[in-house]
């Protein structure tokens, strides 16, 4: 315990009452790495409290804050530590500075504690439910019987697949039965399988949405399809461009595109599925982050238009934790067989036991729980980042802060927003420029995945956005064209 009487030696004297929690927090944040080496034990905050002659709420709201930013960490039983350091920089995929995203980029917590993540697409790491999946663990291991502890089916545990297509019905309106659904590794699992299929009886022709995450172009590309870009304007996927190629199938993300947040209007879906019947097409809906919605109603997904030409597919990854791997698909009946064969010869399938904790976690209405807490975080820490961007550069062009996980500030046309990130990655933030996701050009800007940054990160984050610049050029200029919105921002030569 590192406690005692002069714990850092702080001395509160003449601090205002006002200014006491960035006082504190502060102090703690300067003294980690060196007087509180990783796994020093921080003073009690009622004992801490006692001793700096402050609020016991003012010290647990210092503890908090470093909490989030990943600098400290809550320990079982209770008490608070200072947290173990990630990788050093060099260790991190060298793909991150500045480009990959999405599937296959490695997230990684910040590697230099300094240094701002606003690339890696998780959600809010710190309040990964540890308690709740330990307890529903136990209960499966008191429980599960020899059988469990066997080979699962390669199609996924039933019983999981049995409430997930209760809660996919509840919460996404998707239209689908147990014996439809395939556990998978994640959204790209369930892509990987679809596209391996689909490539059996030759190269297939995907469509795919521009800009589009640029990592699922990679995996098409991966499996040998053939990819075809199809623009997306303010109604999602350009329907009548799609109808001008010649592809085998789509991929999109109808309910929250990525990147830029628009919605599929309920026109262009209507026309999708009339092409898909017309081509007897496949739909691949991607429906990665569905779960967080701010200011608008949810929006459903697509799947039950046409559930036999669309496979549809989601995971854990923005909900609990990408590390899980754990996402499914529903899929269109003729697919199952070909699709739980090939997972069958890939690894045999999921891992049961996880499987078997999400379902507990699912009957016990624990997800259901965590997912509105974490609607509420998420939308905290948006609220924080538009905020710091709209007082730093006013009249900025901010989109997609309707729902999910990321937004998207938008640049003028001539600004090079690889150039941008690479100047912000120098002043110590990740962040992802939008060309990285376009296969044609378009309007520049830079994707910023704020979920798993602490309020104040993200202020911080937004003032070393301002500094990267050397001199001040306007990115952003409002929908009426006034061109209030300035970035300290180089142009491109
Ligand atoms: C649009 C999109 N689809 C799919 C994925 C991959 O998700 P998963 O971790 O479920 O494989 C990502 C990850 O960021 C994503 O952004």
């Amino acid at each position: 315990m590192t406690g005692g009487s002069d714990f850092l030696q702080l001395d509160p004297a003449g601090i205002p009452r006002g200014r006491r929690t960035d006082w504190l927090a502060d102090r703690l944040r300067a003294a980690t790495g060196e007087a509180l080496p990783v796994g020093a034990r921080l003073p009690a905050t009622r004992e801490l409290a006692a001793e700096l002659g402050f609020a016991r709420g003012t010290v647990t709201e210092a503890y908090q804050r470093l909490i989030e930013e990943g600098l400290l960490v809550t320990n079982r039983g209770g008490g608070t530590s200072v947290a173990a350091r990630s990788a050093p920089a060099a260790e991190i995929d060298a793909t991150t500075a500045a480009g990959a995203t999405g599937p296959g980029r490695g997230t990684g917590p910040d590697s230099d504690p300094d240094v701002i993540d606003l690339i890696s697409g998780v959600p809010d790491l710190s309040a990964f439910p540890r308690t709740a999946w330990l307890r529903a663990e136990q209960a499966v291991l008191e429980r599960a019987d020899s059988r469990q502890l066997g080979y699962a089916p390669a199609q996924g545990v039933p019983e999981l697949r049995a409430e997930l297509a209760g809660w996919l019905a509840r919460s996404r309106g998707v239209t689908t039965s147990p014996d439809r659904i395939v556990i998978t590794g994640g959204v790209t699992g369930a892509l990987s399988l679809l596209y391996q299929v689909l490539g059996s009886n030759g190269g297939p022709v995907v469509a795919i949405e521009d800009p589009g995450a640029e990592g699922n172009r990679r995996i098409l590309q991966h499996w040998g399809c053939r990819t075809v870009p199809v623009p997306v304007d303010a109604d999602g996927l350009d329907v009548e461009a799609l109808e001008r190629t010649d592809s085998d199938a789509v991929v999109l993300t109808p309910a929250h595109h990525y990147p830029t947040g628009v919605v599929l209007s309920a026109d262009r879906r209507r026309r999708l599925v009339s092409w898909a019947a017309d081509r007897d097409a496949l739909i691949i809906e991607d429906d990665y982050d569905a779960e967080y919605r701010y200011d608008r109603a949810p929006v459903r997904a697509m799947q039950p238009l046409a559930p036999e030409r669309i496979g549809y597919a989601s995971s854990l990854s923005k909900t609990l934790a990408p590390a899980l791997r754990l996402g499914w698909l529903a899929a269109p009946e003729r697919l199952v067989g070909p699709i739980v064969e090939r997972r069958w010869a890939l690894d045999l399938g999921a891992p049961a036991l996880p499987q078997l904790v999400l379902t507990e976690l699912l009957r016990s209405g624990a997800l259901a729980r965590h997912l509105r807490s974490m609607r509420t975080r998420h939308r905290g820490r948006r609220d924080a980042l538009v905020a710091a961007l709209t007082e730093r550069f006013p009249g900025c062009r901010v989109t997609g802060i309707a729902a999910g996980i990321y937004l998207v500030v938008l640049f003028d046309d001539d600004v090079d927003d690889q150039e941008f990130a690479r100047r912000a990655a120098d002043h110590g933030v990740q962040v992802q420029p939008l060309s990285t996701h376009r296969i044609r050009p378009g309007r520049p800007g830079l994707v910023i995945s704020y979920a798993n940054q602490s309020p104040q990160r993200l202020r911080t984050a937004v003032g070393r956005l301002a500094a990267a610049g050397r001199r001040p050029t306007t990115i952003g200029r409002s929908d009426s064209g006034s061109q209030a919105a300035r970035l300290p921002e180089r142009r491109r030569q």
